[in-house]
């Protein structure tokens, strides 16, 4: 006897109808706001090629510096070790760039729907907090680690 044949008639039809206009408004407004159908790992910020060639030498400076302003360095080394984070010393070599970059900008949704980042999530038990890092900075300290691998 499922709950719903308790209520009334009207109630037992009004129920199911509703939920399929609720199915319906969430689809809307999701076609709407991603015209592209977003990929299973939603948080990936806009897909570019990963940078090769030479270090950016300025933009791995910038990097360094940001490195200890957005407080990375409370939680992460570059060779040592981890600490409440992974060791990042070779992270450019372990992942993809836009995953790198999706991690340091948006670390709360790729814990959500991020099957590595939800396996690092076990593994370190402390979900790495957002810094309200932008793309250009993620960039520069992408350009920080990329140096520090090589
Ligand atoms: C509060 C501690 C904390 C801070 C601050 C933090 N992280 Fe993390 N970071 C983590 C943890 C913990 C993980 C592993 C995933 C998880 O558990 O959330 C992680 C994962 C990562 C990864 C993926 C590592 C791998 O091995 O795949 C990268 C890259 C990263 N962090 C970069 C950064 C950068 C850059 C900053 C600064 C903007 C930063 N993190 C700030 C704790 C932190």
């Amino acid at each position: 006897m499922s709950p719903n044949s308790r209520l009334p008639l009207p109630g037992r039809l009004i129920l199911p109808a509703l939920a399929l206009v609720v199915a319906a408004c969430g689809e809307r407004t999701e076609q709407a706001g991603q015209p592209q159908a977003a990929p299973a790992a939603a948080p990936t910020v806009a897909v570019t090629p990963a940078p090769t060639g030479p270090i950016d030498e300025a933009l791995a400076a910038q990097g360094a510096e940001l490195f200890q302003q957005k407080a990375c360095a409370s939680c992460h080394r570059v060779g040592g070790g981890r600490l409440t984070g992974p060791d990042l010393e070779d992270v450019t070599e372990r992942r993809a760039y836009n995953w790198i970059m999706a991690m340091i900008t948006k670390p709360d949704s790729m814990l959500k729907v991020d099957a590595t980042a939800r396996q690092l999530l076990m593994e370190y038990a402390t979900p790495m907090a957002n810094m309200n890092v932008s793309t250009d900075e993620a960039r520069a300290l992408y350009e920080f680690l990329r140096r520090d691998s090589q």
